[in-house]
């Protein structure tokens, strides 16, 4: 399994996934720019992923400031954040691993700036460690609603180049493969940026799983044809409601989802559920530049003066949504609200699998 960022020597160190699989570069993040710019980028892309970097960018970006109290440390590594939360609005990772740094400086106020500095790489380090086991614990869950023979179609890349490990969505399809599960998987390139193509297939084969790569709108034609048995995907932003912003396209493939009966999961680490927001419809919709879609690696293939909508992800509404697999177990849409609450028997909301 590739590692796609790593703190090494000091450095953040990231696979440029932008290259990939026609080259595959790893590039050393010296200071928060370089790991800002790298997010904007797609040198490294997928929730989880930028959740990471951008921690590891402020670690690095803290590690060059000049303070003598808490107060002045704090006023200048908010530029530091606020960068970081500018790179790519639609994932809630950045403000989700953002707002953890934000709460550990605040209880450690009293400590040593030098020690703060310490704590920042710490942290970092946790957040990818933890996505580790997240990763897992999703792969269980999700193993359980995958059968022998089944076959998967799943979009984008929500594999270990998406995140710290096992990745979301793949997990599921790694750890059913160790139960000696007998699994194909579907991927769709995923125009413009060809994730499926470029990323999910090259992991997929790398872990000796069968894979199959269609064009993003043959996927409706094999619903039709009985050839895809279930679907699972990522999200960059799931909402309190359920509903769920994932790469482009994934809302068109959960559409033809229920007009062939096919139940449609969504792999979703705590780290990607915006607890504090109600519905999908407030989720800021990333748009990219027209670039990605008039031109093929760096060529032109389209008519000057023509226009462009790049949108970067859609939004599926809760109800066309079968389960979602967490780190805590597989639950229904209407409970996902319910995950954070203290009072709540977890066990009592968990679907079985089939
Ligand atoms: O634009 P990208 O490549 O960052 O979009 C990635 C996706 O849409 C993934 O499916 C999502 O982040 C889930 S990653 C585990």
């Amino acid at each position: 399994m590739v590692k796609t960022i790593e703190w090494r020597d000091g450095k953040g160190v990231m696979l440029d996934q932008s290259r990939l699989p026609l080259e595959v570069r790893f590039i050393e993040c010296t200071d928060c720019h370089m790991v800002a710019d790298g997010i904007k980028k797609l040198w490294i892309k997928g929730a989880p992923a930028i959740g990471i970097a951008a921690a590891m960018g402020i670690a690095l970006g803290a590690q060059d400031i000049k303070a003598e109290s808490f107060d002045e440390f704090t006023k200048q590594i908010e530029p530091i954040i606020k960068m970081m939360l500018s790179t790519r609005p639609t994932a809630v990772n950045i403000s989700w691993a953002t707002g953890r740094i934000e709460r550990l400086l605040l209880a450690n106020k009293e400590r040593p700036i030098d020690r703060l500095k310490e704590l920042l790489i710490y942290e970092a380090n946790k957040i990818l460690e933890e996505d580790i086991e997240v990763n897992k614990a999703i792969g269980r869950w999700g193993s359980e609603f995958i059968k022998d023979g089944d076959t998967i179609l799943t979009h984008c890349n929500a594999g270990s180049l998406a995140t710290g490990g096992h990745g979301t969505a793949t997990a599921p399809l790694l750890i059913a493969t160790e139960q000696g599960k007998r699994i194909q998987v579907i991927a769709g390139e995923t125009r413009p940026v060809l994730q499926g193509a470029r990323l999910t297939s090259w992991e997929l084969i790398q872990a000796g799983i069968p894979v199959t790569l269609i064009t993003d709108s043959t996927a409706g034609a094999l619903m039709k044809n009985e050839m895809i048995d279930l679907v699972i995907v990522g999200t960059d932003r799931t909402t309190k409601n359920g509903d769920v912003a994932n790469k482009i396209g994934t809302y068109t493939i959960a559409v033809l989802c229920k007009e062939h009966n096919i139940p449609f999961y969504v792999a979703a680490p705590l780290s990607s559920i915006d607890f504090g927001m109600h519905s999908g419809d407030l989720i800021p919709i990333e748009e990219r530049h027209p670039d990605e879609v008039t031109t093929i690696w760096g060529h032109r293939v389209v008519p000057e003066g023509v226009n462009v909508i790049n949108l970067s992800f859609d939004v599926t509404p809760a109800n066309y949504v079968a389960s979602f697999f967490t780190e805590k177990g597989a639950f229904r849409p209407m409970d996902i609200k319910k995950l954070m609450r203290a009072d709540i028997d977890i066990e009592s909301l968990r679907l079985k699998g089939i």
